[in-house]
């Protein structure tokens, strides 16, 4: 039967209002946003958004009785609430939901070894997917999980790609040259309603899925915002493995600074989809115009 009752945890943050918005503008759900009892976010979405307010710590019984009847759980939320990420995940069982969206939209790949050993964020994620895999393969209702790995998102302020218009100037790893996936969020929100509705197929059951808005080099998105703010901007060639080097150690420590800039290298050097199976045409997405995009970031 095809998913029509979906349930999103995190509506409110970076990338859940776009995802809310791409369900809604599919016309083929009925959404309903759960909200923490203590959260402050705005709560305001079109009428036909059921809300419901859930105890803080999303006891497992209480969600199971909020998800009863609900097809699908799409989690947006801060990524590193792995073990409420669980707690969901055992709830959407309990209640008979068939299909889980956890909360992976990686600028890396957390199937990657590499990135889940030098940013452990990718760690939690992978954490995560092997106790939906276990859930899976005990379920005896076909319950799935599906997760999409986004790369970069391409909207985020300027300074986390290192480009900083205000001061003339740009950072590029090495010649700049490398490409890597990036998404926008809206792009991401139109490939979480494709999942959706493309509910339990061989292309969605228990797979990884990557997509993209674009494949560019940091000299490609450089050159746009040139051309779309009419400037020029001074680029520094960094080299990648001094970078990681001095920001590991900070990231390791928990400083919120050193996490981002681990994540902005790796998402940069190891990021290119198209080196795996892109799975835009699976989603019918069409790539997005990097001129048009930045145009549109920059106002
Ligand atoms: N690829 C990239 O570049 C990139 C960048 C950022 C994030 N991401 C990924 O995108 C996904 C969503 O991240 P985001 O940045 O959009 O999230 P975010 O803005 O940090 O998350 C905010 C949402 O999480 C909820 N939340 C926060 N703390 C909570 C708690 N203790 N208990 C329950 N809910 C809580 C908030 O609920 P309230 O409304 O109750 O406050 C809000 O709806 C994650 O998987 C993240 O890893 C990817």
């Amino acid at each position: 039967m095809a998913t029509q009752k979906v349930t999103i945890v995190g509506a409110d943050g970076k990338l859940g209002p776009s995802v809310l918005d791409e369900l809604l503008a599919s016309g083929k759900f009925q959404v309903c946003v759960f909200k923490r009892a203590s959260s402050k976010s705005k709560s305001e979405y079109p009428p036909s958004v059921r809300v419901v307010r859930v105890s803080d710590d999303f006891p497992v019984d209480e969600v199971a009785d909020a998800l009863k009847g609900q097809d699908a759980l799409v989690v947006t939320i801060t990524p590193y609430l792995t073990e409420l990420q669980k707690r969901l995940a055992d709830a959407a069982v309990k209640a008979g939901v068939k299909h889980f969206i956890p909360a992976d939209f990686g600028s890396c790949d957390s199937q990657d070894k590499k990135v889940c050993e030098l940013a452990p964020l990718y760690g939690r994620k992978a954490d995560v997917r092997q106790h939906l895999q276990e859930l899976s393969a005990s379920s005896r209702h076909g319950f799935f999980w599906t997760s999409l790995v986004c790369g970069h998102f391409f909207n985020d302020d300027l300074h986390l790609k290192h480009i900083f218009l205000e001061d003339g100037r740009a950072d590029v790893f090495g010649d700049g040259e490398l490409r890597a996936s990036t998404s926008t969020l809206k792009q991401i929100g139109r490939a979480t309603a494709k999942v959706l509705e493309l509910g339990a197929s061989e292309k969605t059951k228990n797979r990884v899925l990557y997509i993209q808005s674009f494949c560019v080099s940091q000299n490609q998105v450089i050159a746009a915002v040139e051309r779309a703010a009419s400037t020029k901007l001074k680029v520094e060639s960094i080299d990648a493995q001094k970078f990681m080097d001095k920001w590991k150690p900070k990231a390791d420590e928990g400083d919120p600074d050193g996490a981002e800039e681990l994540i902005w290298a790796l998402g940069t050097l190891y990021a290119n989809w198209e080196e795996r199976e892109l799975s835009n045409n699976l989603l019918g997405l069409s790539e997005e115009d990097l001129d048009e995009v930045v145009a549109g970031i920059l106002g």
